[in-house]
């Protein structure tokens, strides 16, 4: 293997207590390749590129570019490498500029060492042309969208000249059409010889924009190999080390064939407006229904879902659960109710980062476990040790603190939270966002089986495929408004498409 115009990393060994999150593990990046990095959650990719970007130490192995062997002790020194890191929750200071941003501790500077704002002005337009960026230098990063904060990232990159740039799940939040532009610069970027290193749980993402896959399955490597002699079946079995089973399974019979006829309403909508963000929405679930939400990123699921759990007061409508008209301020009072929400947003609304895994679980069901006050610690430790088990937690154990998950496992556990609380409406809100191929059956069995027992769930995703698979009606928005209702045998994906591209269904 020829040494020169690549990335090299050999022999990398990680371990935390209790999980051995890299072992051995070989992995190169050519310049003007995009290498797809690929493993269920928790298989050790974002420890990877953490070694790479100089924040987290290795315990073994090396590094090498060209055949020159780095010493990567710190993300600056990473930085003056050429190496740069995207990661999810970006680096960025909202309350300065896109030009502050991107220039931050390498400002131009003038006679008498006062910072040249002309100079960054004009550098940051040129960067952010060259990435066809649509905003001002001069806008405040907190104004901007995420898929706008992404490209200051990239410009931040580009103007570290970095030769290396990893991206951990650059799309999870992005619409299709910011996913179109960003693989657009991407092709720009390994035209001019980076190398790109690409992470994403979306495998038709990877056959679209990658030429070579690594994938990783505990901590180890299983294999590298271009993307023109592998199959979608076969990256699965490699991610998984068996066979996928079960990930087309569909329910067959519709509701209400199967279950007890006539099945009741227990949510009900009516109206329901929120000045500017949502307009008029109507809509009914009934008892053991999956109703599906969807729409492209930005739709206003995500605001319908915090109407609903009392986070944002409304201006109009009704809301009427169980046949009561119910006035959600809080979600306390939501909860009360039996209205849970599971947020797309698990950091900020779905876990204690740093409480143990067992607590994040149990934590919304306390009174399932206590009597008199006391809280039976071996009932508690037992069901949330179970939901590890049925989820696929990657943990070394109920007590590790869930900031020490990986991204995924971390989704998993709030889910795991919420599953376990149990409610007459549920709202799962991207439910499988970051989730791999294995734990997503998962995901949509325990929504399947909690329909069954009788809850109503809200199934949110801009996954239209996943909606259209998985719930047994659905309706679409688009621009706050719902744009049409679909029953499970009308709803195909040109038709879904449509209505989420704000079509009208009666055209
Ligand atoms: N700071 C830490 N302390 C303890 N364990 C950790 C720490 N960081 C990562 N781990 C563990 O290392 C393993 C690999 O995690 P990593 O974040 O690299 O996975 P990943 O492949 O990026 O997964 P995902 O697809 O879910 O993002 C996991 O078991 C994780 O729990
Ligand atoms: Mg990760």
């Amino acid at each position: 293997m020829s040494l020169t115009n690549r990335l090299l990393m050999r022999g990398i060994r990680k371990e935390y207590p209790g999980v051995c999150a890299l072992d051995g593990v070989d992995f190169e990046v050519a310049f003007g390749e995009v290498h797809a990095l690929l493993g269920v959650n928790g298989a050790g990719k974002s420890t990877l590129m953490s070694i790479l970007s100089g924040a987290t130490r290795m315990d073994e192995g090396a590094i090498f570019i060209n055949g020159k062997k780095l010493d990567i002790t710190s993300p600056h020194k990473a930085m003056e490498l050429g190496i740069s890191i995207i990661y999810q929750e970006f680096n960025l200071v909202p309350h300065l500029t896109v030009a502050e941003n991107i220039f931050l501790g390498r400002e131009p500077r003038k006679r008498m060492g006062f910072i040249d704002y002309r100079e960054i002005h004009t550098g940051a337009v040129s960067l952010l042309e060259r990435l066809g960026a649509p905003f001002s230098p001069r806008e405040r990063v907190a104004n901007l969208g995420v898929a706008q904060q992404q490209l200051v990232e990239i410009a931040k990159a580009l103007f570290k000249e970095a030769r290396i740039i990893a991206m951990d799940e650059p799309t999870a939040t992005l619409s299709m059409k910011e996913t179109e532009r960003l693989f657009s610069i991407i092709r720009l970027l390994k035209a001019e010889g980076k190398g790109i290193v690409y992470i994403s749980h979306r495998l038709e993402e990877i056959f679209e924009i990658a030429d070579r896959v690594t994938v990783l399955r505990d901590g180890r490597l299983v294999e590298t190999c271009s993307l023109q002699e592998v199959t979608r079946g076969k990256l699965v079995e490699m991610m998984l080390g068996r066979a996928l089973e079960g990930a087309v399974t569909r329910r067959e019979v519709p509701p209400g064939v199967a279950g007890p006829l006539p099945s009741k309403e227990v949510l009900r909508v009516e109206g329901l407006t929120r000045r500017g963000v949502l307009e008029d929405i109507n809509l009914t679930v009934k008892e053991g229904e999956i109703l599906g939400i969807a729409g492209l990123v930005g739709a206003g699921k995500t605001e319908l879902a915090r109407a609903l759990y009392g986070l944002d007061p409304i201006d109009k409508g009704k809301v009427v659960i169980g046949g009561c008209p119910v006035r959600l301020q809080s979600p306390a009072e939501a909860i009360r109710r039996g209205v849970v929400l599971v947020p797309e947003d698990r950091k900020r609304l779905g876990l204690v980062l740093g409480m143990a895994v067992r607590e994040n679980i149990s934590l919304a069901s306390l009174f399932r476990f206590s009597r008199f006050g006391f809280v039976n610690g071996r009932r508690e430790r037992r069901t949330a040790g179970e939901m590890v088990e049925s989820l696929r937690v990657k943990t070394p154990g109920l007590e590790q603190q869930v900031r020490n998950l990986s991204g995924g496992n971390q989704q998993k556990v709030v889910l795991a939270k919420w599953l376990l609380r149990g409610a007459r409406v549920l709202i799962f809100d991207e439910p499988t966002r970051g989730i791999d191929v294995g734990a997503k059956v998962e995901v949509h069995g325990l929504i399947r089986a909690l329909a069954d027992k009788g809850a109503a769930i809200l199934l949110i995703s801009s996954e239209l495929q996943e909606v259209i698979d998985h719930s047994d009606r659905m309706v679409v928005m688009h621009g706050g408004r719902i744009t049409g209702e679909l029953r499970k045998e009308e709803a195909t994906p040109e038709r879904v498409l449509f209505l989420a591209m704000g079509g009208n269904s009666k055209q």
